[in-house]
């Protein structure tokens, strides 16, 4: 017996423990989770940094933040009492009716009581003695579970600008829109300065164009932004929607991004000029993200189909902007339409026609440095009253490395994801028994809540099979981290979001190592994820070790 198999075997597993399950996170994963494993009737305790719940609808209050998916689409579906009891305002809600939905969820299944919120987890130490893990609070205080869950986020990790001098300098009022204060901000005839154009910046701009004296937009690179048209929803829309939430759900299970919107069948060049222009302009007047989910089945996979429909959004920003060099300076020029998760808009490109909005691109003027009275760049100084990071996060594997994780023999997660997650089914890592990661890497993205759902429940089908069979010990086996993580590579090779820099492909220039695309999500579609997650657990986790 080598010495690793001997500390399996003689692990005094009775050691009392604090809980048997740990969540970190209180967000849409998070609240579900804990929900599943009470049900369990485990003992199970949150941490959560907020003071309240929602994760990214409690953090990111910064003005336009709202839906991108369709609000009906993105509640849970798991409870029948919340499919009655939640009336939806708008087709796209905006966050304070978000956050409003996740609190009911909190009270309708009296879910606080077991949150520690403004907490904190600084570290997590697996200990093979007890087959336990240790959790490391910010206050110094610890605790023990058997099973760790983390529910984490994948944008919950928020990145400031590494190469911008004299950021603390500034004497006005600046904040990150992921760390938006909760009185709000008054923008009225005020001077301000938003560095950033990601989907943030798209919907933030916008609000603030309303009423800033100047609005002053420093971008990078330019994103292809394509129209939500959201709109209210009545009563009657609202009873209609909830007689059609079976229907709704089936749809959102056989799409591959669980949108209501599926791809068209047709590849680009099978059709005639007129009709791809017709699919297109039909969906650019369409809510939500039909251009971008609901288009040719080639658009982002095949670099001329997606030269094709670029151009088609490129001449729509032409028609919409009346300065043709801002025009030109809104269109993106290194990535292809849909490559970039697309922002939705209610009216951006029209900011940019307004007296009070100025576009200043970062790469023909850079940034030297930010001032005690606003931002200079090289051509000159902008003086302000506020400025606004909108500069994006440190995404899928960023929440998981701001917290010391060590595993086996002390391995740190860090270092084993050095070159890039390696996972199993996106939810175990060798070497991190009984860590367990809801909504990990290297599983699906998509419209959030539906595939969290399914998420957990995968989560909680292991850890109801180790309580009923008495296994105290979950790991992954090597060969198990190592299939899937190749078929997850194998079927992100030809994507071509997969070779652009953005969040999706774990890129944010401003974090050291972070600077080349990685395929960091599951590319194959959320039906054949769950098939086999649930062929996984139909042949009785073959490619988990269980003892
Ligand atoms: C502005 C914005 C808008 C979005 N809009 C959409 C949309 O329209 N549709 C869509 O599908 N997705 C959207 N997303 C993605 C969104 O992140 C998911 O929809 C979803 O809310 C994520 O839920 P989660 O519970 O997995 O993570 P989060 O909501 O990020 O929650 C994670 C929680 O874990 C906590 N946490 C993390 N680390 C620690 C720690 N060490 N200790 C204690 N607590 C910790 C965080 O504080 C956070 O509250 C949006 C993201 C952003 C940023
Ligand atoms: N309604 C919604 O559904 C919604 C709303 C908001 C966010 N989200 C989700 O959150 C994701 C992230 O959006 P996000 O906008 O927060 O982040 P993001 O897409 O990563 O955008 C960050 C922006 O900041 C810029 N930036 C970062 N560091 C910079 C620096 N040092 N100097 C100058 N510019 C810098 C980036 O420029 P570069 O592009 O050049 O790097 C980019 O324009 C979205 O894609 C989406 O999935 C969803």
């Amino acid at each position: 017996m080598d010495t690793a198999t001997a500390a399996i075997a003689n692990a005094e597993v009775s050691v009392d423990l604090d809980f048997d399950a740990v969540v970190i996170g209180a967000g849409v994963t998070g609240l579900y989770q804990l929900y599943k494993l009470r049900e369990l009737g485990l003992r199970v305790r949150t941490f959560e940094a907020a003071s309240g719940v929602g994760g990214t609808w409690y953090w990111n209050r910064y003005p336009g933040a709202r839906f991108d998916s369709e609000s009906w689409t993105y509640g849970y579906f798991f409870s029948q009492v919340l499919l009655d009891t939640w009336d939806w305002s708008e087709h796209f809600a905006a966050q304070p009716e978000t956050e409003r939905y996740l609190n009911h969820v909190a009270d309708v299944f009296d879910l606080r009581r077991d949150i520690q919120f403004n907490t904190r987890v600084t570290a997590a130490c697996y200990r093979e003695g007890t087959r336990s893990w240790e959790i490391v609070l910010e206050d110094g205080s610890r605790c023990t579970t058997r099973f760790l869950i983390t529910a984490v986020g994948v944008l919950s990790a928020p990145t400031m600008p590494n190469n911008i001098p004299g950021i603390a300098s500034f004497k006005g009022r600046s904040c990150h829109t992921h760390h938006w204060p909760k009185e709000g901000v008054d923008f009225a005839g005020k001077r301000v300065g938003i560095i950033g154009t990601g989907a943030t910046a798209v919907q933030a701009i916008q609000e603030i164009a309303k009423t800033a004296g100047q609005l002053t937009v420093f971008q990078r690179n330019p994103n292809w932004c394509v129209p939500q048209h959201n709109g209210r929803i009545s009563e009657r829309d609202m009873r209609d929607i909830r007689t059609r939430y079976p229907e709704i759900l089936a749809l959102c299970r056989t799409t591959p991004s669980c949108y209501i919107h599926g791809p068209d069948l047709r590849a680009t060049f099978e059709a005639t000029p007129e009709e791809r222009a017709a699919l297109w302009q039909k969906r650019y007047g369409e809510p939500g993200f039909g251009l971008w989910q609901g288009n040719f089945r080639d658009t982002l996979t095949d670099r001329a189909a997606n030269a094709l429909a670029s151009e088609f959004i490129a001449n729509k920003i032409r028609e919409r902007v009346h300065d043709p060099v801002v025009a030109e300076k809104l269109i993106p020029k290194n990535h292809g339409f849909g490559t970039r998760r697309p922002p939705l808009e209610n009216g951006y490109y029209e900011v940019f026609n307004q007296p009070n909005v100025e576009l200043v691109d970062i790469n023909e003027t850079p940034i030297e440095c930010v001032t005690g009275d606003g931002i200079r760049t090289s051509r000159k100084d902008y003086d302000f009253d506020i400025i606004i990071y909108a500069t994006g996060f440190d995404a899928i594997t960023g929440a998981f490395e701001r917290i010391d994780i060590t595993g086996v023999d002390d391995v740190r997660l860090k270092d084993t994801w050095a070159n890039g997650p390696q996972t199993y089914l996106g939810v175990f890592v060798k070497g991190f028994p009984n860590m367990l990661m809801a909504m990990g890497p290297h599983g699906g993205l998509g419209n959030y809540t539906r595939s969290a759902e399914y998420s957990v429940e995968w989560v909680t089908s292991v850890i109801q099979y180790a309580a009923q069979c008495g296994f105290t010990r979950i790991e992954a086996t090597a060969a198990g981290v190592r299939e899937w993580t190749d078929h997850v590579l194998a079927l992100g090779h030809g994507m071509l979001a997969n070779e652009i820099g953005s969040w999706m492909t774990g890129v944010n220039r401003n974090v050291e190592g972070k600077q080349t695309p990685r395929i960091m999500r599951y590319s194959g579609g959320h039906p054949a994820y769950r098939e086999y997650c649930d062929a996984a657990a139909a042949a009785g986790y073959r490619q988990l070790a269980l003892a």
